[in-house]
């Protein structure tokens, strides 16, 4: 036994020691010091057996105050289960449709959990005050559901490293107070919807290492992104209308595609730290502008570009593999022109 799993069987035995009162004449002075909700408690229970009373939630344990369990919070002033997170366990299963029954969860995290499969029960659309779901490492596969866009609350929404398949549901663009979406290292096909560039707020897209194709909308030129990454896809033709000068835009990853348009005329934004572009047929020149970005990674190889290499800022402190393989770019780190 490991120095964890001592200090939670340690605890259980204290819990067991201290709640476990049986005798109803103990139940009045109980009452004060159980915050557990009984519907909560419930459907907690209807989980732990749903997941097949999984060791990793040991500590869920009848007439025991469920505030008191791992991998759940309650919230402090009206004692109802806020968060569910589940992360690193050995449980074989499917997410059991009982989640729907903890109606106050803002917060719904199964990660790391190889041996997880099954789709996102549709209950999951009773929980209208989810603020983050994390589905994530796990082997979840079917489409992503569009009833997830009745979460209208949601603001985090990550369902990366799954089998996701099918196309992504353009649904997902009307989530109010969404700023964090990661669909990333799936099996969707397809292409990004056009409606994604109703998205409200700035929003941070990962989309990388699916199989997405055909050109990303005109539409997107509306959306001010923090993050878009759509690397590793079979995206094609125009790229630019993802650069914005007084955008957010700290990381750009557009690598391992075949976009075809011309860099010479983007516009970036002075945020840009990390800028992959690697993989594609782009051509036209590097932007001056670039010398003036806290550039953190740099990568142009592998494209269609000419001309000189702008010199100056943090441009040259990366070496050839950021530049090696254009048609005809020169100057420093390559070979002068
Ligand atoms: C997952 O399932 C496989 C096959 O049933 C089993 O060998 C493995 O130990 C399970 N758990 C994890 C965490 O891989
Ligand atoms: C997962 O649990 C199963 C059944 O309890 C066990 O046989 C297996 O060895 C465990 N796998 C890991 C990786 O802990
Ligand atoms: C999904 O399952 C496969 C084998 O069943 C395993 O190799 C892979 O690591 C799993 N994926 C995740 C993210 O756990
Ligand atoms: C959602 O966004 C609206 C408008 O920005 C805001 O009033 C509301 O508090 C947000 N909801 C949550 C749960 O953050
Ligand atoms: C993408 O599609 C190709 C076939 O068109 C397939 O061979 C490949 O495995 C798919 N890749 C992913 C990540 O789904
Ligand atoms: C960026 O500038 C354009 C015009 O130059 C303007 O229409 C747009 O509102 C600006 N966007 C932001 C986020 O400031
Ligand atoms: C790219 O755009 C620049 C600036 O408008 C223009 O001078 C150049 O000819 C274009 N390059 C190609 C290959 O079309
Ligand atoms: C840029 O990408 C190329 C091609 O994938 C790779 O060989 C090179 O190492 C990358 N450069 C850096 C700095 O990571």
């Amino acid at each position: 036994m490991d120095a964890s799993s001592a200090t939670r069987l340690s605890f259980l035995l204290t819990l067991l020691l201290l709640t476990f009162i049986p005798t109803p004449s103990s139940c009045r002075s109980l009452a004060t010091t159980v915050r557990c909700n009984k519907d909560d408690y419930n459907a907690l229970m209807e989980i732990k057996a749903a997941l097949g009373n999984p060791y990793h939630l040991a500590s869920w344990v009848a007439n025991t105050d469920c505030c008191d369990w791992y991998d759940v919070e309650c919230d402090s002033t009206t004692n109802r289960i806020d968060q569910l997170n589940i992360f690193q366990a050995n449980i074989t299963g499917q997410i059991p449709a009982a989640i729907g029954d903890l109606p106050y969860l803002n917060t719904l995290v199964f990660r790391h959990i190889t041996n997880l499969t099954g789709t996102i029960p549709s209950t999951i659309t009773n929980l209208k005050l989810l603020t983050m779901v994390r589905l994530s490492y796990t082997n979840l596969s079917g489409p992503i559901p569009s009833f997830l866009s009745e979460l209208t609350n949601l603001d985090y929404l990550d369902l990366s490293f799954n089998q996701f398949s099918g196309s992504i549901p353009s649904s997902l663009s009307s989530l109010p107070n969404l700023t964090v979406l990661h669909l990333d290292r799936n099996d969707l096909t397809g292409e990004i919807p056009e409606s994604f560039g109703n998205f409200q707020q700035s929003i941070s897209l990962y989309l990388s290492h699916n199989n997405l194709s055909g050109e990303i909308p005109k539409s997107l030129e509306a959306v001010d992104f923090v993050t878009i990454d759509v690397g590793r896809n079979k995206l094609e033709g125009d790229g630019s209308m993802l650069f914005k000068a007084n955008g957010s835009a700290e990381t750009i990853d557009l690598s391992r595609n075949q976009f075809m348009f011309n860099l010479s005329m983007v516009e970036i934004a002075s945020n840009l730290q990390y800028f992959d572009i690697s993989h594609n047929k782009i051509y036209g020149s590097i932007p001056e502008a670039i010398t003036g970005l806290n550039l953190q990674y740099l990568n142009v190889s592998y494209n269609r570009l000419c001309g000189e290499i702008p010199q100056g800022g943090r441009v040259q402190n990366f070496d050839s593999y950021s530049f090696f393989h254009n048609k005809c770019l020169c100057g420093s780190p390559l070979a002068a022109c």
